[in-house]
Formats: structure tokens, sequence, C-alpha cells
């Protein structure tokens, strides 16, 4: 780690990085029952909750993003974050989450 510059923008993409494979090990134990997301929020819950409700990524939730710009950065990344491919994230499941974020409240501050 000593050997990264200490800049917010470094260690974003670092932990990231380090985030990415335990998510695709949770998907694929979840694709390995029916395959399918219960819901937006499951989708939330199991992809997208590991980097934005932690300090990987920024909040995303009560900000009434669109859903088309959720679905844009989804499947094609933006800087740090990983694309989702449909193999990952079908279309329906990503309408979902894009429609359960643009209604969602913002969460409650953190202590
Ligand atoms: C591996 C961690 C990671 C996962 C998983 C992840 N994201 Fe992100 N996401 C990021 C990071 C980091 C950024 C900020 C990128 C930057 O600014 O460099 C970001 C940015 C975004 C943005 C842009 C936010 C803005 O301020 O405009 C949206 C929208 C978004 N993510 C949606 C999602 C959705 C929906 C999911 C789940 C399907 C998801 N992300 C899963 C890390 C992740």
């Amino acid at each position: 780690m000593s050997l990264l510059p200490n800049h917010p923008a470094v260690r974003r993409t670092v932990n990231a990085c380090l985030a990415l494979p335990l998510i695709l090990l949770a998907g694929s134990a979840a694709a390995s029952g029916d395959g399918a997301f219960k819901s937006g929020e499951d989708v939330y819950a199991k992809v997208c909750g590991h980097c934005h409700e932690g300090q990987v990524g920024p909040q995303i939730k009560g900000r009434q993003l669109p859903p088309a710009y959720i679905s844009a950065i989804v499947r094609n990344g933006f800087r740090a974050m990983p694309a989702f491919p449909a193999s990952f994230i079908d279309d329906n499941a990503l309408q979902q989450v894009g429609e359960y974020l643009a209604k969602s409240p913002a969460p409650a501050a953190k202590p």
C-alpha cells in the first residue's frame, strides 16, 4: 500500500479492485440458485451496496438519479467503477435497480 500515492482517487480504485472479486464470488453463488435477483432492492443489496454503502463509491440513494443514467453507468463502468455485463445483471434487474434508486430516500446519516 505504501508504494501507492496516498490520493483519494487511487485509494478508491484500489478499494474497488479489492472489492470486486468478492462481489463476483457472491454473484456466482446467487446465480447458482434461480439465477435472478428478486427485486431492484435485492440487486442493490447484493451488488451495489458493497461499494455504495461503504467507503468505495459515492452515495447513490436519495439523489433521484435517472434510471437511464444508472443503467449507462452500470453497463459501461465509470472511472473507478467496473462495468457489469448482462450476464451478471440482466436487463430486467438493471431496470429494477434503476427504478429502486430513483425512488429511494437518502439513508440516515452515519454516526
Ligand atoms: C466495486 C465497487 C462498485 C460496485 C460493486 C458498484 N459501484 Fe457504482 N461506483 C463505484 C465507484 C468507485 C464510483 C465512483 C467512480 C468515480 O467517480 O471514479 C461509482 C459511481 C457510480 C455512479 C455515479 C454516481 C454519481 O455520483 O454520478 C452510479 C450511478 C453508480 N455507481 C451505480 C451503481 C449501481 C447501480 C451499482 C450496482 C448495480 C454499482 N454502482 C455497483 C463503485 C462501485
